[in-house]
């Protein structure tokens, strides 16, 4: 996508195109050396909000296949800061949107109605679903009012062309029971989209792990987490170049260098409550967390640690059920990744507080939410050994090709790369033929959460050696600190484009991200 001065001149951008500084997409600096004024959320007291669990989203008709659903995105006001009106982009107004439950085998159809000021395409993260409905980055759902030519720039490489008003999104749910999540795509400008709401989850459900004697209803809670930082009247602050999101794309250069780039909040949300509580019984609770921050790796722990340890007891992945539960007494999660967890709270006395921190955090990010043990139940779940028939792998020995791509963060606001190159929307690095097995190394630097759309993989090895005790499991999104890992996806069952990018929204925005397709 190149910029055109005449755009921008007609748009009334001169200003900042006026400074000098080159705007051009495949090259040269992204995010402008501006300073960001530092600014600090208004304090709030920690674990004093209760924890909400965003509504469950009614299907407005459904027929023997396919459940239909409408969702306008638009404004709306929430008081996320007790006392301040927060200004947020939600689906259907809301942050998180509301969850979407889905049946493996049944489709989905969702009508996706624009009503904010500006494009979006909307993805379904996790989903296996067919390249119109993917929300490739072009494939833009324009506000009624808005044309192609109001944009900044020219928009190609379209899988499935413009969208004017509204967009019709069909999933399959051809695939196992998983926790997905759907958030904006839009090419250049996903990090502000998504910091401003665009999240919500999708969760599939199947006949297997109806079966199980997981904790279920009240006692199964999804858990987004996600930092912001707020202005002093209680909005949401993202560094924007351009704040209208219709000009020029890229953060404030403080935000984009250092060894740790991308935008953090100072204040912490769980489904959109700041260090939130929550009453819990002495029995076992399913958490489904996700980290739709935009670019923050948590390492989550308990405090204080059960006296046995095994915190947490891991039951899935991003891609649904593991075989078999794995103990962890911390989880590393990066952007996008989720852990399915079984947290007991027998291993407390009724009036414990029990604290979920964030151990890669100082000062308050290092607080995550808190469970107060209230009560007294009897335990009517359990964990069996067993959770899922034993997945089926891809094998590497069937692996046709090897591809390796390099991530590398941008420095002094430059663009950030996969193989050298920044996201072109047309360029295709990968040519993988529909059904075949490929090994997929990524090698990072610094650290990236890297995700592939369509596919979900297998680590095979991290740096040179075996998978870490967090890449078990189905995954779609592998964090790497760094060094190399080699993930094995049989691509199925879907030809066509999609893209592949680090989950770091400021780094994909920074255009760190490519196309594969699949012919
Ligand atoms: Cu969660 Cu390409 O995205
Ligand atoms: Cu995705
Ligand atoms: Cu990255």
């Amino acid at each position: 996508m190149k910029f055109s001065r005449r755009k921008f001149s007609k748009l009334g951008l001169m200003a900042g195109v006026g400074l000098g500084i080159p705007l051009g997409r495949t090259a040269g600096p992204v995010g402008r050396l501006v300073e960001s004024a530092t600014v600090t959320s208004p304090r709030v007291e920690q674990f004093e909000a209760p924890l909400p669990v965003p509504p469950v989203l009614e299907p407005s008709r459904t027929d023997e296949t396919t459940d239909y659903y409408e969702i306008t995105q638009q404004e709306g006001t929430v008081e996320i800061l007790p006392g301040y009106e927060t200004t947020v982009w939600g689906y259907n107004g809301l942050f998180p949107g509301p969850t979407i439950e889905a049946r493996s085998g049944r489709e989905v159809v969702i009508e996706h109605r624009n009503e904010l000021p500006v494009p979006v395409s909307t993805h379904l993260h996790g989903g296996v679903t067919p390249p119109e409905s993917d929300g490739f980055p072009t494939d833009l759902i324009l506000p009624p009012d808005l044309s192609v030519e109001d944009l900044p720039g020219h928009i190609s490489g379209t899988v499935a062309g413009i969208s004017h008003g509204s967009k019709e999104y069909t999933y399959p749910n051809q695939q196992r029971a998983a926790t997905l999540w759907y958030h904006d795509h839009r090419m250049d400008f996903t990090g502000p989209q998504v910091y401003k709401g665009l999240a919500g989850f999708y969760i599939i459900r199947d006949g297997i792990e109806d079966e199980l004697p997981l904790p279920d209803g009240e006692k199964e809670v999804p858990l987004m987490i996600a930092d912001r930082t707020f202005t002093d009247d209680g909005e949401m602050y993202y560094p924007s170049v351009d704040p209208s999101l219709m000009g020029e794309h890229g953060v404030l250069a403080s935000t984009s260098f250092g060894p740790h780039t991308g935008v953090f909040g100072d204040t912490i949300l769980v489904n959109g409550a700041p260090w939130p509580r929550m009453e819990v019984s002495n029995t076992k609770y399913r958490f489904r967390i996700l980290n739709a921050s935009n670019a923050r790796t948590y390492e989550l722990a308990i405090e204080p640690s059960p006296s046995e340890g095994n915190s947490f007891v891991q039951v899935g992945s991003d891609g649904g059920l593991l075989s078999e539960p794995i103990r962890h007494d911390k989880l590393l999660i990066s952007p996008a990744e989720r852990f399915d967890v079984v947290v007991d709270f027998s291993q407390y006395s009724v009036g414990s507080e029990v604290t979920l921190v964030n151990r890669r955090g100082t000062g308050r990010v290092s607080d995550v939410m808190r469970f107060e043990v209230v009560r007294e139940e009897k335990e009517e779940s359990e964990i069996p050994a067993q959770l899922a028939p034993e997945l089926e792998f891809p094998s590497p020995e069937d692996a046709e090709v090897t591809r390796r791509f390099f991530f590398l963060a941008g420095v002094l606001g430059g663009m950030s790369t996969i193989n050298g190159n920044g996201y072109d929307p047309e360029r295709i690095d990968a040519n993988p033929r529909l059904g075949s097995t490929e090994i997929w190394e990524f090698d990072a630097d610094p650290a990236h959460p890297i995700h592939m759309h369509l596919v979900h993989f297998k680590v095979i090895s991290r740096d040179g050696g075996p998978p870490g005790p967090y890449d078990a499991g189905w995954k779609d999104t592998v964090f790497l600190d760094g060094g190399n890992v080699r993930v094995v996806a049989k691509f199925t069952p879907y030809r066509g484009k999609y893209v592949f990018h680090c989950h770091n929204l400021e780094h994909e925005d920074m255009m760190m991200m490519a196309n594969f397709e699949v012919v």
